[in-house]
């Protein structure tokens, strides 16, 4: 379903602006054909040299665990890191399901915490009051590609002995402290390639993480718990089809048809980066003078990924924020609301009993929120159409 309204008009060649799109070039395909012909359609060489590069590029001498999905490899990392029934684990409310819904998978509980108002990101100072003798992790999420202040974060962890997952999904690439998410001292940190992502490979994440045994953990649990050491100790006797089960585990591999698109996306994370940050500062430019609120910046110095532009109506603006989109829509552009923060949705506000005001700087910021279209695949003219017909809508 989400498929068809991101790409509507595309296909039908009618002058629909999607709300986003993957950026997929020659490259991409050739080398999906190399795989095709190779004959590796699942997991195979180029699973293992995309996660080659993918340590490489985020560098720090990380490992690089590809996954099927950022649901996947955030679900791998707290079983590996010991997440288990009855524990709590600290997150922030303005996030997409998958964030949460992980916890769950493992009969531990999500603990919301509200976002700083400034930033979208999980308020640090909220995180130490949440902490109870059960709390076993904080799952900062880099929300739209802006940083957590991961030097508070990390140093509350340690404080409590708190694991970290960081949920990187619109995080790459994206600094804090002028180094890559990716090189902190978390337990792991956790990429996606959903399709609207700042790199894409339809559906793929990757765990990125130092520690040796959670990330033979995360090796094993990604492929029904086979413990794939026995492929390498086999003696001459065993037999090759042999194999254990050590753990009753999942199937989260990624395939080397996603790898052979994400090897090939990789390569250009860096101009779409760059072009994604001078797309948001034109909007930013554009938007001058007009009663709305601009996305927040990264430091001085720091990267933003944009993987998206949430712009906030002012409260001035009469017209509501569903009729906004709904005028954006009628003019041919596609938008979208990152997030409808967990606590007003039905399963996470009647499990732990939430009420909309529980977290007033998350639903503040989802009340007045507009994610406008913003990727490389968009040209000049489709963002200044972008900006006209918020001019006409606002003024
Ligand atoms: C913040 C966040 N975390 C996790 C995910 C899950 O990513 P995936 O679709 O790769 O499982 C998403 C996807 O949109 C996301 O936005």
């Amino acid at each position: 379903m989400l498929q068809k309204f991101i790409t509507r008009g595309y296909n039908n060649m009618t002058d629909f602006l999607p709300f986003a799109l993957p950026d997929i070039g020659e490259e991409e395909i050739a080398e999906v054909m190399d795989s095709l012909r190779s004959g590796w359609l699942t997991t195979g060489p180029k699973a293992k040299r995309f996660e080659q590069d993918f340590a490489a590029f985020i560098g720090g001498g990380v490992e690089a665990i590809a996954v099927n999905s950022a649901t996947a490899g955030l679900h791998l990392a707290l079983e590996a890191v010991g997440i288990n029934t009855g524990d709590e684990v600290i997150t922030t409310p303005y996030t997409f399901t998958a964030t949460a819904e992980v916890v769950r998978y493992l009969n531990a509980h999500p603990v919301f915490v509200d976002i700083d108002p400034n930033t979208f990101n999980i308020d640090p100072a909220k995180i130490e009051k949440a902490i109870t003798p059960r709390t076993k992790a904080i799952i900062p999420v880099h929300f739209a590609g802006l940083a957590c202040d991961m030097d508070r974060i990390l140093k509350i962890a340690r404080k409590h002995g708190l694991k970290v997952v960081e949920d990187a999904a619109h995080a790459l690439p994206t600094t804090y402290n002028r180094k890559l998410i990716g090189t902190f001292d978390s337990d792991a940190t956790v990429y996606s390639f959903y399709v609207t992502k700042t790199i894409a490979t339809g559906e793929g994440g990757m765990v990125v993480l130092t520690n040796k045994q959670i990330a033979e953990r995360c090796r094993v649990m990604r492929l029904h718990g086979i413990n794939r050491d026995v492929f390498n100790r086999y003696s001459s006797k065993k037999p090759s089809w042999h194999y254990e089960v050590v753990a009753p585990g999942f199937k989260y591999n990624m395939t080397d048809i996603a790898a052979s698109l994400g090897i090939q996306q990789l390569k250009k994370a860096g101009a779409f980066q760059k072009r994604r940050s001078e797309m948001a500062a034109y909007y930013d430019k554009a938007f001058d003078g007009l009663p709305v609120m601009l996305p927040p910046k990264a430091p001085e110095g720091d990267v933003h990924a944009w993987h998206l532009y949430v712009l906030r109506l002012g409260d001035e603006v009469s017209v509501s924020r569903d009729r906004f989109i709904e005028l954006m829509a009628e003019k041919g552009i596609g938008c979208s609301v990152h997030f409808i923060p967990l606590h007003l949705q039905p399963y996470w506000r009647d499990t732990y009993n939430l009420k909309p005001r529980d977290f007033p700087n998350a639903l503040a910021v989802y009340e007045r929120a507009v994610s406008l279209p913003l990727y490389t695949k968009m040209s000049g003219k489709d963002q200044a159409r972008v900006v006209d017909t918020i001019r006409e809508i606002l003024e």
